[in-house]
């Protein structure tokens, strides 16, 4: 009985085996009748395809680098993907979307806060650590003065801004209930939120260095046409370091461009890596 079992079980592992090789042989045999594109290839023509809505310059720096290209956004595509969730004037976050690793920032003394009710996600605290610690090693003191906010309290703030400002300039600086960056937690505004803080020294700093610490300009000067928003140079989004180098090198430095186009082909990168 036991060494029936043993053929009948040897017969089911050989056969599947054999049957493989045979197959694998024919593949050989097809491959060298009609060769399939490299992995290069491969790369290239998807990424002809998936670059044509972009501007000119921008497919040149991906097209003409696709190697170098694939290597740095496969670093970003291992991250959580909610790292770089689109919240924007046409991507609704939900008015239930929050964070779960949401913290406090009144833990860490080296912070220097507005207020004491200000919070954010954990993924961003030690890179947000090291860049205040660097900027005061320059005399400099990064004010943190708007970090997480809820959908209710975005809420608020929007229709706040519209009774200060009237509606069309309220949509240029104010984001409506569930579309703000504020709710991923991962938003900061420094100093005085004002388009004077550009001019100050913690300002220009920012400007300057605060990509090297993974954090990203979301409102860039002369953008508003594709962000949907005015210049805000105190308004920055923390992506990692490997999204702030991704941007910078092939996507001319726009965060809305390379967060859309990670959200839009996200799949289709991933199976090409
Ligand atoms: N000021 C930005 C657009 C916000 O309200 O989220
Ligand atoms: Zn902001």
């Amino acid at each position: 009985m036991k060494t029936k079992m043993i053929i009948i079980l040897l017969i089911f592992t050989i056969l599947p085996l054999t049957s493989c090789n045979g197959n694998s042989d024919k593949e050989k045999t097809d491959s060298i009748q009609t060769p399939l594109p490299s992995k290069e290839d491969s790369q290239m023509l998807l990424l002809e395809k998936l670059t044509l809505d972009l501007p000119e310059e921008i497919r040149k720096a991906i097209l003409d680098d696709v190697n170098g290209f694939m290597n740095q956004i496969s670093l970003v595509l291992k991250l959580p993907s909610d790292t770089f969730l689109q919240a924007d004037k046409q991507h609704f976050l939900g008015a239930d979307y929050s964070p779960v690793d949401i913290v406090m920032l009144t833990d860490y003394p080296e912070m220097t806060l507005s207020r004491n009710n200000h919070s954010l996600r954990e993924i961003l605290i030690s890179d947000l650590l090291l860049m205040i610690e660097d900027a005061r090693e320059e005399g400099l003191t990064l004010v943190i003065s708007s970090t997480y906010r809820t959908y209710q309290y975005q809420d608020k703030l929007f229709k706040w801004n519209v009774e200060q400002n009237g509606l069309e300039t309220a949509m240029r600086e104010s984001a409506k209930p569930g579309t703000s960056q504020h709710q991923l937690g991962t938003a900061i505004d420094f100093g005085s939120i004002t388009d004077e803080y550009a001019f100050t020294a913690p300002g220009k700093w920012l400007l300057e260095n605060a990509w090297k610490y993974g954090f990203s300009l979301s409102y860039p000067d002369g953008y508003e046409d594709v962000t949907g928003y005015r210049y805000e140079c105190w308004h920055f989004r923390y992506i990692t370091t490997a999204g702030t180098e991704l941007q910078r090198t092939y996507f001319g430095d726009i965060q809305h461009y390379m967060i859309a186009f990670l959200n839009d082909h996200r799949i289709e990168l991933e199976r090409l890596l």
